[in-house]
């Protein structure tokens, strides 16, 4: 039996790709490249030495899904595939919702015309709104997002709450993630940007490899210890770690439950610029700029029942991140091209 990673070949999925193959399960990933490279599949092959189907195909495609379940026995899936640039769904919010939200339905059709009701879906921090004080934690209530982005990582988690309300034999994991930042520690893999760089670690790395001037930090005047924006920065292979442990609780648990995966600790920018000049030796120039419109003061998770229910905690901390970034970034300045 094979568990079914759509967008396995972006920057998450990718890494995750590697942390099951490790753990000794079977893989089958699927992506349509709008944002990744096949290469990344390459490299997740050569960092664990085994092979496995790589296969083009958009999931908003029923017929070719349908295909790949019946091709290969599928026990559950792990949902990453969509599109994520926050700036972007506010300037085509159709195709957000119709890539994002069509799609899962397409996908959770087709799943359950074959049978496979376990799924592990790639939700986001921005769920929990601006209405709350951090640490944010599961029971709080969710809402209030402030982009199209955020909308359909909220609309899919209330679409999956339907079908376990709907249908007891399903079982659901929505996994809440912080800020994932870092790469892995072979420099193989990582988060390869198109264009300009929104979110913060990607900016700074392409600051520290030359190809961007300065980093401007968005506002100094936050209610925070040094007036810049806080957030839970967790490394991607913890978030990696986090998905193995969810898949195998939604095997054996049905119904749908949600889980922060975050570090519990806030980083503010100029925290995270320091450590990553800490742990590089390169000096990051910045300017303080404007405050972004649609930015928090604060967000960090409550982890803790990651920990009490999944055993799972973050174990590397921001120095070990910005070393594999660093690591990856100078190796691949242009992401994957080789
Ligand atoms: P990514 O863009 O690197 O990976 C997403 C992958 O999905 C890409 O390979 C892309 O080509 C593929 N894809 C997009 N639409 C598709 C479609 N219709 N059919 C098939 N494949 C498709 O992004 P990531 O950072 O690895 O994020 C993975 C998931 O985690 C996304 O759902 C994202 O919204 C979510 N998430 C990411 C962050 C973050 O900061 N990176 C935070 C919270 C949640
Ligand atoms: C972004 C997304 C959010 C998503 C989250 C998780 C936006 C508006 N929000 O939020 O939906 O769930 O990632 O990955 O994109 N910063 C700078 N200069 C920069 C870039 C960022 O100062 O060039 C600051 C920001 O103001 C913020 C912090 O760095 O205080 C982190 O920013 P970013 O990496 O974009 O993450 P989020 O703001 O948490």
């Amino acid at each position: 039996m094979a568990v079914l990673v759509t967008g396995g070949a972006g920057y998450i999925g990718s890494q995750t790709c590697v942390h099951l193959l490790e753990a000794g399960k079977e893989i089958v990933v699927i992506d349509n490249f709008s944002n990744s490279s096949p290469l990344s599949s390459q490299a997740v092959k050569e960092i664990t030495g085994k092979d496995f189907p790589v296969i083009e195909c958009d999931i908003r495609d029923e017929e070719k899904l349908g295909e790949v379940f019946s091709s290969y026995k599928i026990e559950a899936v792990i949902h990453f595939a969509g599109l994520k640039a926050v700036g972007e769904s506010c300037q085509k919010p159709l195709e957000y919702y119709d890539n994002n939200i069509g799609g899962t339905v397409k996908l959770l059709s087709v799943m359950k015309k074959f049978g496979v009701k376990c799924i592990v879906f790639s939700s986001s921090a921005t769920v929990y709104g601006e209405k709350h004080t951090a640490p944010f934690n599961e029971e709080m209530e969710v809402g209030g997002t402030t982009n199209p982005y955020g909308t359909t990582k909220l609309y899919i988690e209330q679409i999956l709450r339907d079908l376990c309300a709907s249908d007891s034999e399903w079982s659901v994991c929505l996994l809440r993630y912080f800020n994932p930042i870092g790469a892995h520690e072979s420099g193989k893999i990582g988060e390869a940007p198109n264009g300009i760089p929104n979110n913060l670690m990607p900016y700074i790395s392409q600051v520290a490899v030359g190809k961007r001037e300065k980093l401007s930090v968005f506002g100094d005047d936050y209610d925070t210890p040094d007036g810049t924006g806080v957030r839970d920065y967790i490394h991607v292979a913890d978030l990696a770690d986090g998905h193995v442990v969810a898949l195998d609780r939604a095997l054996s648990v049905k119904g749908c439950e949600v889980y922060n995966l975050g570090t519990g600790k806030g980083v503010s920018v100029l925290d995270l610029v320091k450590a990553f000049e800490e742990a590089t030796g390169i000096k990051i120039p910045y300017v303080i700029a404007p405050r972004r419109p649609g930015d928090i003061a604060t967000s960090y998770a409550d982890c803790s029942k990651a920990k009490n229910v999944l055993g799972w905690e973050a174990r590397r901390d921001v120095r070990k991140a910005c070393e594999d970034t660093w690591n990856w970034q100078k190796n691949n300045p242009d992401g994957f091209t080789k």
